[in-house]
């Protein structure tokens, strides 16, 4: 979704901006710009990808030592120049960049017109260029001027404005989008993700919902939109610059995936006690009394982090007998959901900033909930906001497709049901067995990578489909979504995910030669239904590329293709076979030509409704 990069300081902006908009390129956005002040105003936008930006960058650099810089996602206006950030005031004095949605555009924007404001785009954020320089010619500093501003608006902003009026200075708010200010020496940064600012700042303030930041070479002040000065904890700024490039693979997927046993061990790393059978959540100490007295737990969350859900709902259900449901994060606040002073909310999501799990956990804590995050980026608004949270440690995901994070979260979950299970009966042998098996999961998962290259012959065989089942059933129903979830947003192909179980009860009457059907069928407690619906879909001429375990040669013959991948137990396959699920799909986008680490419409964290 749309990325923010803003600078003030001694040196020259632009060539922070630009490098800082090339590495929020991978959030998805179709058109890009930066204005520099240097004293006068200029800016510079293109319709496009950020190397048309640059093109234009080359022939009117502008230049001056503040300045800000933004890729759109099209809500409110198709992609366009005109459209693109940032908008300017109509004195072309003031310039703002927006993320996120201002609701009561339409009639800000009749009121603002009412006053002679002319619009040059068709955008939601322009009308906060104009309020800002309402707020300007009144003689506002220019922190208080974009106060006013947002104490106009309903909706959701990380913003960040530049003007004349001040030269030297920003200001930049947040209100349900991310923004981080950087802290370097004379010299500042704002961004919507931290990874703009990695190499470059040396600690960062987590903007919370609400605050407003104004900095200048001289300092930096945090207070609240309210005007009262508000504490800005300078945290750490974790991660690398290393991690934000391909170390050589073609693409940043096809890297994370094969990050996925490093990424097991940080999962991993100090939180296994095999003496006590236990798993250790350091961040789950503050709530144990809530925990102990728990009843239900609800699961919210969106897309891969969903499906990561439902196999945690089984591992919890089995290991702690707590019931488990999932939720949709945005059908579960709009569904009325029950809570009682012993559920619990667990939202599970990589960014930490997804909008609809952010309103979801909202609205359980108004209702009471106990509410945990399972988050991978560390000081998102999703790991401030819940009251206990364990981290995923999965490191930072580039790629709009999520590998390494939904097995993170598979895994973190795993912790998780264990620990709930041993508050409740779970015997310590099972739950050391559980996490010796979970130890010897990162070898494992490299000896199926070091297969990729008969997944890439497989993505060839089945290059040209249109249309693809993914069936399974228990833990293979949830892996079967996350397969067919990532075959279609990355290659583009129809991939439905579907219970193998329900095939009878209707999307069999698709299956002929020209719809192929790719099977999870370990040999679990569920394997000889599995192996049923293979043969229903055989006995209709449908064609039937089957994933299973090690051993099994039972498939040879009946399928048309058999991958396997090393036998571990029920509970934790998912965490194998996710990889050639993975894999299959990556090899089928690079084969259609398509670039998977930027899916067409797509956007790494969506901060919209
Ligand atoms: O950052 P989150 O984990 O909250 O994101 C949730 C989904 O948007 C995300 O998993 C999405 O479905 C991915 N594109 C899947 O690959």
């Amino acid at each position: 979704m749309c990325g923010i990069v803003g600078y003030v300081g001694e040196r020259e902006a632009l060539p922070f901006l630009t490098e800082g908009l090339r590495r929020l390129e991978y959030r998805g956005y179709d058109s890009a710009g930066v204005a520099v002040l240097g004293p006068s105003l200029r800016i510079v936008r293109a319709s496009g990808k950020i190397a048309a930006l640059a093109d234009r960058l080359r022939t009117e650099e502008p230049n001056g030592t503040t300045g800000i810089a933004h890729t759109r996602w099209a809500t409110h206006g198709p992609p366009s120049e005109a459209n693109a950030h940032p908008h300017a005031d109509c004195r072309h004095r003031a310039a703002i960049v927006h993320n996120g949605i201002i609701e009561n555009y339409g009639e800000l924007k009749g009121e603002l017109a009412a006053r002679g404001h002319r619009f040059a785009s068709e955008t939601d954020s322009e009308v906060l260029a104009h309020l800002l320089e309402e707020g300007l010619q009144a003689g506002k500093s220019l922190a208080d001027a974009l106060a006013s501003a947002l104490n106009r608006v309903r909706g959701t902003y990380g913003v960040v404005a530049i003007s004349e009026d001040h030269p030297g200075r920003l200001a930049a708010a947040r209100l349900g989008s991310p923004l981080v200010v950087g802290i370097g020496r004379d010299e500042y940064f704002v961004a919507s993700d931290a990874a703009a600012i990695l190499g470059h700042a040396s600690g960062v303030v987590h903007l919370k919902d609400g605050e407003l930041v104004e900095a200048s070479a001289e300092g930096y002040v945090v207070r609240s939109l309210v005007s009262a000065p508000v504490d800005g904890t300078v945290e750490r700024l974790e991660g690398t610059v290393a991690g934000l490039q391909k170390n050589g693979h073609p693409h940043f997927m096809l890297k994370e995936i094969h990050e996925q046993p490093d990424v097991l061990r940080n999962v991993l790393r100090g939180r296994v006690d095999m003496e006590a059978g236990t798993s250790i959540l350091g961040g789950l100490r503050d709530v144990g009394d809530r925990l102990a007295s728990l009843d239900r737990l609800s699961i919210v969350a969106c897309g891969s982090a969903y499906y990561a859900g439902l196999i945690g709902k089984r591992m919890i259900e089995e290991w702690a007998g707590i019931p488990v449901e999932v939720d949709v994060a945005s059908e579960y606040r709009y569904r009325d959901p029950i809570v009682t002073a012993h559920t619990a909310v667990c939202a599970v999501s990589q960014s930490g900033e997804t909008a609809d799990t952010l309103a979801a956990l909202r609205e359980a804590k108004r209702k009471g909930a106990l509410t945990i995050g399972l988050v991978n980026v560390v000081g998102s608004a999703v790991a401030r906001e819940t009251d206990a949270g364990i981290f995923t440690h999965a490191g930072p995901e580039i790629s709009v497709a999520s590998t390494k994070a939904f097995l993170a979260q598979v895994a973190t979950l795993a912790l998780l049901a264990v620990h709930l299970g041993r508050r409740r009966g779970l015997p310590s042998a099972s739950a050391r067995a559980i996490l010796s098996e979970l130890e010897r999961l990162p070898r494992l998962i490299a000896s199926v990578l070091e297969q990729a290259a008969a997944f890439r012959t497989l993505a060839r065989e089945y290059g040209a489909e249109r249309d693809f089942f993914y069936l399974g059933r228990g833990y293979g129903l949830p892996l079967a979504l996350e397969g067919a979830l990532k075959l279609k947003e990355i290659a583009y192909v129809h991939a439905e995910g579907y219970g193998a179980g329900e095939l009878k009860h209707g999307p069999i009457s698709l299956v002929d030669a020209a719809f192929p059907s790719l099977v999870i069928a370990p040999r679990d407690s569920v394997y000889e239904k599995t192996r049923s619906a293979i043969e229903q879909i055989r006995a209709r001429g449908g064609r039937v590329l089957a994933l299973t375990d090690e051993g099994n040669a039972d498939l040879d013959g009946l399928a048309a293709q058999v991958i396997r991948v090393p036998h571990v137990s029920e509970a934790l396959f998912p965490l194998v076979g996710i990889v050639p699920l993975q894999l299959f799909a990556y090899y089928s986008a690079v084969q259609r030509g398509l670039d998977p680490d930027q899916p067409r419409n797509l956007a790494k964290s969506v901060t919209v409704e």
